[in-house]
């Protein structure tokens, strides 16, 4: 795993922001794997900043976002699907039929969650995986406890989890409790991880990533055991 350190999280967002249109010119029909939450914003405003100034073109890059909440409609302001629409997609110019998300509207959750891996295998694989990490060390909704062999699947969401997102939603009670992740398997599959960590909220659970103890007990130790990992980790975080 490459440590890059910034002073704060708008430098931190830069340098992967600009690492990563950087690959993106490198190889114009990259698989990219998605991320939402906090983390992420200020990286994807310099994407979107990056393709206005420099062109970078999306037009045959495919995206696989890592989840999407269970039971929220697409439109919903709080989907994933609203996120990634208002936070990168319709700045892009990425054609909509590139864009993959799971179908948190779906009758038939084990059916979605095998047409999603195998949409996934059938694209190639990633070949760059944003990813963020919760405080508990939880990567796309794995959270610990999971097993490494995991592919996309249903998940309950923890109550940690939960209440750290129930900053988005009006109450508590309306967060959902479940979603479809990817697994932490199908993360693995990505030709190169680029993990964003910032906030002191994030520095005890990034001082247990780099101890590179491997357990199921904390899912993001899974990136100890891939070749190619970037962490973009601003001071906060650093502790
Ligand atoms: C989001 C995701 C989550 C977040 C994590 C950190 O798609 O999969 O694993 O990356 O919960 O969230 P923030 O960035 O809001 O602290």
């Amino acid at each position: 795993m490459k440590l890059v350190e910034a002073p704060d999280y708008m430098s931190m967002s830069k340098q992967a922001a600009d690492y990563i249109a950087t690959r993106v010119r490198e190889e114009p029909t990259m698989t990219l794997g998605l991320a939402t939450g906090g983390t992420p914003l200020q990286t994807y405003r310099y994407l979107i900043q990056d393709y206005e100034n420099k062109e970078t073109s999306y037009q045959h890059v495919q995206t696989f976002n890592l989840d999407e909440y269970l039971g929220l409609p697409k439109d919903h302001h709080n989907s994933y699907y609203t996120y990634m629409k208002q936070n990168l997609f319709d700045h892009i110019h990425i054609p909509p039929s590139h864009t993959h998300i799971p179908n948190g509207m779906c009758t038939d959750v084990a059916q979605e969650c095998e047409m999603y891996e195998k949409k996934l295998d059938q694209a190639g694989g990633m070949d760059l995986q944003i990813l963020g990490i919760g405080e508990n060390g939880h990567i796309g909704f794995n959270e610990p406890g999971t097993s490494f062999l995991s592919t996309t699947h249903l998940v309950k969401l923890t109550e940690s989890t939960r209440k750290a997102n129930s900053r988005y939603f009006s109450s508590m009670s309306e967060v959902p409790t479940h979603a479809i992740t990817m697994g932490i398997q199908s993360i693995m599959k990505s030709k190169e991880i680029v993990l964003l960590v910032s906030g002191e909220r994030k520095s005890a659970a990034f001082r247990r990533l780099m101890n590179k103890e491997v357990s199921e007990e904390f899912p993001a130790s899974a990136l100890c055991q891939h070749k190619n990992v970037k962490i973009f980790a601003d001071h906060e975080a650093l502790g």
